[in-house]
């Protein structure tokens, strides 16, 4: 798999990357879960997202492949979560990430995302400090916003971070021109998470939650012709070449579809007429569609 660097951060990184959003849930033993995550490394992705918020999953990365560690970028988050600590607070970012590197068994971290506070909070003074700080005490290698919209262009702008994560997708398009063209023009690395949009193909009708809802909402305004591909193939082909993407971190359960993913990057980018109209019909349709955080 391509190695692309991480910005400027000297961290290369595979086109592909894997997220470990679904990695901490019950609906996956634990068994499971190691298979899930050898097989991911097994496959050649070596950039692995997670987050204190996705249940089990640190704990599981660092349980199942602190023997591996040397084969894999790990990126995390923070903001929240430190027992008996006020979240997003200067003391919270700093204990987040002893706590992260203490759960994934690591001495230190690659990339530590704000997991997308609001503007407002990323604006509260010390807090950038912090993480800055624990970057110079060689705890984290890239400081990192994950986030979208003002907040992600505020950042951006600060200067403070290395590498951004947004949204970017068929039906979430709004950084691309945006966040996404000024972070790489500022030689920042860019995570692009949801990079399926959760696929919500897979659903006759609009599912309930909010995200996988609204997605599924665009998909249907935006009625686009898959030109006789699968849909989990063209929203592949179109994040992963989107330009200024360093990585795309798919999330599943399942590595069948992992393995499905990995073929459909090896066809390459969609054509360029292709991925011409899929960004012509989201101007004509975007009805205010912000980046979904
Ligand atoms: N605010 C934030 O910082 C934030 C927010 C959202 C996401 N993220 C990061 O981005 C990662 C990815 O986001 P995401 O998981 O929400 O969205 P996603 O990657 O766009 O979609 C994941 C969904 O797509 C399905 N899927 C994967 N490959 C497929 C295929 N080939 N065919 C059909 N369905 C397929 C998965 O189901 P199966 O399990 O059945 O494969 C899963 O339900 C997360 O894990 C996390 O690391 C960060």
């Amino acid at each position: 798999m391509e190695r692309r660097p991480l910005g400027k951060t000297g961290l290369q990184v595979s086109a592909l990357g894997f997220g470990a959003g679904h990695v901490g849930g019950s609906e996956l033993s634990e068994s499971e879960a190691a298979a899930l995550l050898h097989g991911v490394l097994d496959a050649g992705i070596n950039l692995i997202d997670t987050a204190p918020g996705y249940g089990a999953s640190e704990e599981r990365i660092g349980r199942h492949l602190r023997g591996r560690r040397s084969e894999y970028v790990l990126s995390t988050k923070c903001g929240y979560g430190v027992p008996g600590v006020e979240d997003w607070t200067p003391e919270c970012i700093t204990r987040g990430v002893d706590q992260a590197l203490s759960r994934l068994h690591t001495d230190v971290l690659d990339v530590v995302h704000f997991h997308s506070c609001p503007l407002e909070v990323l604006q509260r003074p010390g807090l950038v400090e912090a993480l800055v700080r624990a970057v110079e005490a060689g705890k984290v290698r890239a400081a990192a916003y994950s986030g979208d919209n003002a907040s992600l262009e505020y950042a951006i702008g600060t200067g403070a971070f290395a590498a951004v994560q947004t949204s970017v997708n068929l039906f979430d398009q709004r950084a691309i021109d945006r966040g996404v063209a000024w972070a790489q023009g500022r030689g920042m690395g860019v995570i692009a998470k949801r990079p399926l949009g959760n696929a919500p193909w897979r659903f006759a009708e609009r599912p309930e939650a909010h995200d996988l809802g609204e997605y599924w909402n665009r998909m249907r305004a935006l009625s686009l012709d898959t030109r006789g591909m699968d849909w989990s193939d063209v929203a592949l082909r179109f994040a992963a070449h989107v330009p200024g993407v360093s990585t795309c971190i798919v999330g599943t359960r399942r590595l069948e579809n992992l393995r499905r993913n990995l073929r459909a990057w090896e066809e390459g980018p969609l054509p360029s007429d292709f991925v011409e109209a899929i960004r012509d019909a989201f101007r004509r349709n975007d009805t205010g569609w912000d980046g979904m955080i």
